[in-house]
């Protein structure tokens, strides 16, 4: 993870350079830090905790060079002397990655005094080693050295040279009109400038006096890169009156879903209409395995995605965590055409997805992508079906879920449609679902009611069935990662073999119920937890309200709908649930500890 900015042209207020960073702080923000020349002198200014900290002990300082960054640890707790930028004599480096062999290279740079826990440190102490007075050579020396994923700038206050490198972790260079901004992701600097070129893996971006060249260390020769113009609006990132970006964004859910769903279905013929690029590939193939590889939320959605595939389009299909599927030993694979992998990852930068995504695409395997950042690398690197959630800016995702939930599901359709099966009562609801879903957020106060009952409870375990499975671990995500709560979700099936052990009055149960062929199976499992003295909390709508509402103690209520379409609208109240109590417990709801939005390290 981590954030990194780059600055070097004409003099500018470091301040723009700290808001730049601002918007990067999604990718971490336990400490930040900032290097910048003036008269002459290189000056370093960091700190444990939030970028804010640093505003004040900067003023409005102009500078012609410059690097920041905001952290998210890996190697060595977040403090002061751990935070970057690093330094060794004249340079200054921030990092975004992780360097596998920092050991070896410190053992080999046993003259230096190396002030942190970091493994970031070894880089600026090898390009140091290697500096006669040239950034660029030192530099080319320094990554024939480095193993792991990094993506750095590194500034030189003697010949005020800098110099960018891409490995694995995203990076961007923006061209000003005078000068060059660089920075993790494109919409912190579009801002500034629309004139972007990515970065390739291997790209060595240098820049001396006010002219560029870029180096590929792996082709071994000079390169040049297209200079993209960025034509998609950001809407400045604003909580517009919400308390927070999370519950503004569970609230943009009916809009998230309308947007994603535009143009990609002929509502008089009922038929889905997909990218012509997606459905000329999927056209191009005879597909009977469905494999969807993501991680954390985006798994969920993969998981999801495997009950459409096998049931809706009748095609075999599972969901792997990519950090799983990474270490499956592929040597007996063969691409045989049959097989199509969906990755799913909002941020499009999840390095245990890509790493996958990269490797099969290497071995030939049929790939298709769906990030929700445009400009991400899953989405320059393959054919990509993206969501259009808009950014996101609460860690927690919740709108990108349903956004690709839209996609997974009309992916389905497709597919169904082309084997000559009759969808269309799935897509006619599906038309209207983001109807139902305004519906739901018209009124889920009572929920923050509900909510305060249960703050005090130390264990949840979620159950579902089926489709609400996927949904159970989703809630329960939500709600450990906002409030650290624990939360056990479980195939409500599997209680029986081992966590019903669990159940006390110390436990509640949260039960997603919605209507549908399970409801029987269901009223068993929550009778079996209420005779262990548990507390249940059911989920349902208006019909399966019915069967429990005399059972259970308290009720999430939403809409009853298409079973296939039951996702989108069990979703919202379990994620406004999870909001609710980490707001009660006065948590910071959109930066929960530990955590950052783009998780680019394995
Ligand atoms: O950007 P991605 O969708 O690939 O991210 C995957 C997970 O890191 C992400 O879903 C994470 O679990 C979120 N914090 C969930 O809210």
């Amino acid at each position: 993870m981590c954030g990194i900015v780059g600055y070097k042209g004409n003099f500018i207020n470091v301040k723009v350079i700290l808001d730049t960073l601002k918007l990067l702080e999604y990718r971490g923000y336990d400490s930040a830090g900032l290097a910048f020349c003036s008269e002459g002198n290189l000056f370093v200014r960091k700190s444990k905790g939030k970028i804010d900290n640093l505003y004040e002990m900067v003023d409005s300082l102009q500078t012609d060079l410059v690097v920041a960054h905001t952290r998210w640890a890996t190697h060595g707790i977040p403090n002061d002397i751990n935070a970057h930028p690093h330094t060794s004599g004249p340079l200054a480096l921030v990092h975004n990655g992780i360097i596998e062999n920092y050991r070896e290279i410190k053992e080999r740079l046993k003259d230096y005094d190396f002030k942190s826990d970091t493994d970031s440190e070894v880089i600026v102490h090898l390009i140091h080693s290697f500096y006669k007075g040239n950034l660029f050579d030192a530099v080319l020396d320094a990554v024939k050295i480095l193993k792991g994923a990094f993506a750095f700038v590194v500034i030189d206050n003697n010949t005020k040279d800098l110099v960018a490198v891409k490995m694995e972790s995203p990076i961007v260079i923006g061209l000003l009109d005078s000068g060059f901004l660089i920075s993790s992701d494109i919409p912190s600097i579009i801002k500034w400038t629309r004139k972007i070129i990515s970065l390739e893996n291997g790209d060595v971006f240098y820049v001396h006096s006010n002219e560029f060249k870029i180096y590929n260390f792996l082709e071994q020769k000079f390169v040049s890169r297209n200079v993209e113009i960025i034509e998609w609006d950001i809407s400045v990132a604003e909580k517009s009156g919400y308390k927070h970006f999370m519950l503004k964004e569970i609230n943009e859910q009916g809009k998230v879903i309308r947007d994603t769903l535009f143009g990609r279905i002929d509502e008089e013929s009922l038929k889905v209409v997909l990218d012509d690029k997606v459905r000329e590939f999927l056209d191009s193939l005879n597909i009977d395995n469905i494999i969807y590889i993501a991680c954390g939320t985006s798994y969920h959605a993969g998981l999801i995605g495997s009950y459409y595939s096998n049931e809706l389009a009748g095609i075999n299909s599972t969901a792997f965590y990519a950090s799983e599927y990474r270490y499956i030993e592929k040597k007996y694979f063969t691409s045989k055409n049959n097989t199509l992998y969906i990755f799913i990852s909002q941020s499009g930068e999840t390095a245990d997805t890509l790493f996958v995504a990269r490797e099969l695409k290497q071995m030939g395997e049929n790939i298709v992508t769906i990030p929700n950042v445009i400009g991400s690398s899953m989405y320059r690197e393959f054919l990509s079906f993206p969501t259009r959630a808009g950014i996101e800016i609460g860690v927690a995702a919740t709108k990108t879920f349903t956004a690709q939930l839209v996609n997974i599901l009309l992916l389905n359709l497709y597919l169904a449609q082309k084997k000559g099966f009759d969808v269309s009562h799935v897509i006619q609801e599906l038309l209207f679902i983001h109807e139902v879903v305004d519906g739901i957020l018209e009124n889920y106060e009572y929920i923050f009611d509900i909510a305060e009952k249960y703050v005090d409870y130390q264990h949840f375990m979620y159950l579902g069935r089926h489709l609400m499975y996927p949904v159970a671990m989703e809630g329960a995500l939500k709600l450990k990662e906002i409030s650290y709560i624990h939360a056990e979700a479980y195939a409500a099936g599997e209680m029986k073999h081992g966590p019903i052990a669990l159940i006390d009055n110390k436990m509640p149960t949260l039960y997603v119920l919605p209507f549908n062929k399970m409801i029987n199976k269901n009223i068993s499992n929550i009778q079996e937890v209420k005779a262990r003295r548990g507390k249940v909390l059911a989920l349902v709508d208006k019909k399966s309200k019915e069967f429990v509402k005399d059972l259970v103690d308290d009720l999430l209520e939403t809409k009853y709908v298409n079973e296939y379409l039951q996702p989108f609208v069990t979703v919202i109240p379990l994620q406004i649930f999870a909001y609710s109590v980490a707001d009660f417990k006065g948590l910071n709801v959109d930066q929960p500890r530990n955590l950052a939005k783009s998780v680019t390290v394995e």
